[in-house]
């Protein structure tokens, strides 16, 4: 999604906002642009295509100087990519750059127009520039202004904005849209995300939606409505630059793959108590779970995979009823409540807006919401009733791959919990489970990621196919799920993920000479019948790569052309045999040339509907 960057400060904005810019490019954007108060008023540059495009547009305005801008990456959503529809987007007494979407934009355009305006582009962030511009006309004061054109707008925003009578600078506001605000002893910043600001300062406010903040240089403040200044705490980045760098790694995915052991740790210790799952939170400790009727899972993408495995342990483990939602359904479909339910949203990011909506859906019919996600003080994180974070420190690819394996250990952590509060599993069983959590799996990632050359060979293999099919039952068909999912995203091949018992209910006719499947076995008690599936599909020519945990490979004769045999003892399988999908999916993307952490089409963090 679209990134801002803002500055005013006491040197040429340029190339901060430029680096700032380059620091956001993980959440995808497909043009990019600055405004610059120069000594002649404010100069747009801006471009379709990459950053780089921009950089060599700037080259081309020596002029270009200044220090207070604006800076923004355009991930399209109204109006194709072009130069006229990148942001920054002007009225004739300010210009400004969104993140977000208008949703009422026509209804404003058409009033617009009757008052005699005139658009040049198709966005609808082109329409709020000229509202806001207009209501700044009728009031004259910059921050009432946003406030009251912000009540005309419906959907989500996070806006950055300079008027042309208000010097150096920068106003914001948000709506639904992620924005921080940090300062240093000379400058101030707006951004999208931590790691714009990063090289400046560790330490960041997050506006709420009541507040307007006004930068000026490093003088800082938040208005609220009635005009009174908000105090706001600042918050403190708990990861460094390194962090948010590849260090070495030609590439964000693969380095965040090699960090899923040290992430498994950092999630899992924290949330044990002598030995058993301890999760800080009242409700999880004491005996609120005791009579907690369905647990709704609801999240998007690969947090909704996560949960589909979450769902699986629990009802295993804790015999407790889990539906898994997709938000965006969830959201839409008026889910059946009851009073005792528990609704739990998985966000790596903790601003994908449909899990946000859906949180609040399940707010408003008083049921008790309870967040798993990554980012510390997102909008999940402070709205859920509870929250339980995973640490698995910033996660950049836009193919989500630790934030997954930290994902599925919380909801392993949970089922564990829950299967005791139930009396479904002795205190010994629950903590032998939590120690081959926090103690060996993560071992176990380690030796997977050793498997490196063997999953690369299979990538060269694959990057010839154009359709790939992922089978398996259980928890198995769950992995399936994500592995696909992975594949797919970074490498445009298509594939599939089908129950392998499901596979003769059509889908099989799909399958020809060579056609490559991946099969997946961890859960023993049903490798045979996996095996049957490995059978058919090969008799009808395909070329089967199966993953399987070790144990389940010395155990059965398996009839694959290819077996990835995962370090591991069937049950702690799934997550290590996880990371050897990514790192083949990775592997795929790499061979086929591709942008592998930026694959087309995509954004990091949707926080758009
Ligand atoms: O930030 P979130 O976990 O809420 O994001 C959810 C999905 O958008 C995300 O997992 C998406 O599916 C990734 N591209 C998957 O790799």
């Amino acid at each position: 999604m679209c990134g801002i960057i803002g500055f005013s400060g006491d040197r040429n904005c340029v190339p901060i906002l430029l680096d700032g810019l380059g620091t956001l490019e993980y959440r995808g954007y497909d043009s990019a642009g600055v405004a610059v108060q120069t000594e002649c008023g404010i100069a747009v540059y801006k471009t379709k295509g990459r950053l780089d495009a921009l950089r060599e547009l700037l080259k081309t305005h020596p002029e270009a100087q200044g220090t207070c801008g604006v800076g923004h990456t355009r991930w399209a959503t109204h109006g194709e990519p072009s130069d006229i529809n990148s942001h920054p987007h002007e009225a004739e007494n300010l210009t400004l750059v969104h993140n977000g979407i208008i949703e009422n934009y026509a209804e404003l355009k058409k009033e617009l127009e009757t008052l005699g305006y005139t658009f040049v582009s198709e966005t609808d962030t082109e329409v709020a520039a000229k509202w806001i511009g207009h209501v700044y006309k009728q009031i004259g004061d910059p921050v009432k202004t946003l406030f009251a054109a912000a009540k005309d707008l419906r959907g989500s925003f996070a806006f950055g904005v300079m008027y042309h009578d208000r010097p150096h600078t920068l106003y914001a506001i948000r709506r639904d849209s992620p924005l921080i605000v940090a300062k240093t002893d000379t400058a101030g910043f707006i951004a999208s995300d931590i790691p714009a600001i990063l090289s400046h300062t560790r330490s960041y406010y997050r506006p709420g939606e009541d507040v307007v903040a006004v930068l000026c240089g490093s003088d800082v403040h938040f208005y609220e409505e009635s005009g009174a200044e908000k105090n706001l705490v600042q918050e403190t980045v708990n990861w460094d630059v390194e962090a948010a760098q590849k260090c070495g790694y030609p590439h964000f995915m693969l380095k965040e793959i090699h960090e899923e052991p040290d992430a498994l740790r950092r999630t899992v210790m924290p949330h044990l108590k002598d030995g058993v799952p301890f999760f800080g939170v009242p409700m999880l400790d004491g005996d609120g779970l005791k009579d907690v009727g369905t647990i709704h899972i609801v999240a998007c993408g690969t947090a909704m995979h996560a949960g589909l495995l979450g769902r699986a342990w629990i009802e295993r483990f804790a015999r407790i009823r889990v539906d898994v939602d997709i938000a965006s359904e969830f959201r839409y479909r008026n889910p059946v409540l009851a009073p005792n339910d528990l609704v739990v949203l998985i966000s790596q990011s903790g601003e994908t807006a449909d899990t946000l909506a859906a949180l609040r859906l399940a707010k408003s019919r008083g049921v008790h919401t309870l967040a798993i996600v990554n980012v510390v003080g997102s909008s999940v994180a402070r709205e859920a009733d509870d929250v339980i974070y995973t640490w698995a420190g910033p996660e950049i690819a836009v193919a989500s791959t630790k934030a997954y394996i930290v994902q599925c250990a919380t909801l392993r952590l949970f089922a564990l919990r829950l299967a005791f509060v139930h009396g479904k599993m002795s205190e010994e069983d629950v903590r032998t489970r939590c120690s081959a959590l926090a103690q060996e799996m993560p071992a176990e990632i380690s030796e997977t990621l050793q498997l490196a050359p063997q999953l690369n060979e299979i990538a060269r293999r694959f990057k010839e196919h154009e359709h790939i099919f992922y089978i398996g039952r259980g928890v198995d068909s769950h992995l399936c799920t994500e592995g696909s999912l992975k594949l797919k995203e970074i490498s445009y091949i298509h594939c599939e993920a089908y129950a392998a018992g499901e596979l003769k209910h059509g889908t099989i006719s799909l399958v020809e000479e060579g056609t490559p499947v991946v099969v997946v076995i961890t859960e023993d008690s049903l490798a045979e019948k996996t095996i049957s599936g490995i059978r058919e599909v090969r008799a009808r020519g395909a070329y089967v790569v199966c993953f399987c945990a070790s144990a389940v490979a010395d155990r059965y004769s398996i009839p694959a052309d290819e077996i990835v045999r995962i370090p591991a003892p069937a049950e702690d399988a799934p997550l290590p045999l996880m990371t050897a999908l990514q790192m083949l999916a990775y592997y795929t993307s790499f061979e086929m040339g591709l942008d592998v952490d930026r694959p087309r089409n995509l954004a990091k963090s949707v926080t758009v509907e």
